[in-house]
Parts: structure tokens; sequence; C-alpha cells
């Protein structure tokens, strides 16, 4: 008869474990992130979607990854400092009536205070990963 001691052991082990776990508080499965900012993101970039993407991607992500906006955070007179260290040095253009156009943009979504995009400080589920 030791297939019905073995067959009760394990009956007495569920019905414990059954028991424990409806005894047991509410499991603290991470519940879904709720992103606050209503920002989309352009899934082939990662940056942020409003009616001047299209150009920002055109001038800036030429030469380089957007990765590189995406990491950074510069106030309006730093962003221009950038454009203006990339047109010394690494052949970039002048960008006319579009730089501060551009310059907006950058500074709305990507200057000192736009926290809340920055991969390195939060873990970002809205952000899209691409392959440089
Ligand atoms: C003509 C080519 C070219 C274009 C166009 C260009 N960049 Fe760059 N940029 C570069 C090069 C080259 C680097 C240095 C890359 C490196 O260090 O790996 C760079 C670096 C950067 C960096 C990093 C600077 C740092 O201090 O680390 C940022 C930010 C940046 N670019 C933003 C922009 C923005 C914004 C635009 C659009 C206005 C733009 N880039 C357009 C060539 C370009």
């Amino acid at each position: 008869m030791k297939n019905v001691t073995i067959i009760t052991g394990l009956a007495v082990l569920l019905a414990g474990w059954l028991t424990l776990s409806a005894l047991r508080p509410e499991t603290s499965l991470p519940t879904a992130v709720v992103m606050t900012d209503s920002v989309k993101h352009d899934p082939a970039t990662g940056l942020a979607v409003d009616e001047r993407l299209t150009l920002v991607v055109a001038q800036c992500t030429a030469c380089h990854s957007s990765k590189l906006i995406l990491q950074n955070r510069f106030t309006r007179d730093g962003w221009k400092e950038k454009i203006r260290w990339m047109q010394r040095t690494q052949k970039l253009w002048d960008l006319g009536e579009t730089e501060p156009v551009v310059l907006d943009y950058l500074v709305k979504y990507y200057g000192p205070e736009q926290k809340a995009f920055d991969g390195r400080r939060k873990p970002m589920p809205a952000v899209q990963w691409y392959k440089l």
C-alpha cells in the first residue's frame, strides 16, 4: 500500500499549498506602468513625434544615429553650441532658417528639464529601441 501513502502525502501537500496561496495576500506582480506623457515616439528614430520631426530627422540624423540626441539634454544655447561645434569640426551645413525650428524642437523635448525621456534615469517602456 505504498502508493496510497505517496498519493495521500501528495494530496496533503497540494491542499497545504492551495490553502497557503489562498491565504497569501495579493501577490505583488508588477502592475502595468502607465506612461503619463502623451508624446509619441517615432519607431524608426525614437525621436518625439511632432510636425517638425521630418525636418529634424533630415537635418540631424544624416550623419549619426538619433541616439546622440536622445541621450543628451541641453539648453537652447547648449544645443546651438553643439550645432556650431558640428559646423566647425564635423562639416555640418548651415541650417539657415530651419535652425530656430530645429532648436525649438530640441529644447522642447531634449531640454534640461525634460528628464522623462532619458533612458538613463528611468526605464522607458514607450521607447522603441533600434539598431545603431
Ligand atoms: C554633417 C554631419 C552631421 C550632421 C548633419 C549632424 N551631426 Fe551631430 N555630430 C556629427 C559628428 C561627426 C559627431 C561626433 C560623433 C561622435 O562623437 O561619435 C556629432 C555629434 C553630435 C552630438 C554629440 C555631441 C557631444 O558632445 O557628445 C550631438 C548631441 C549631435 N551631434 C546632435 C546633432 C543635431 C541636433 C543635429 C541636427 C541639427 C546633428 N547632430 C547633425 C555630425 C553631424
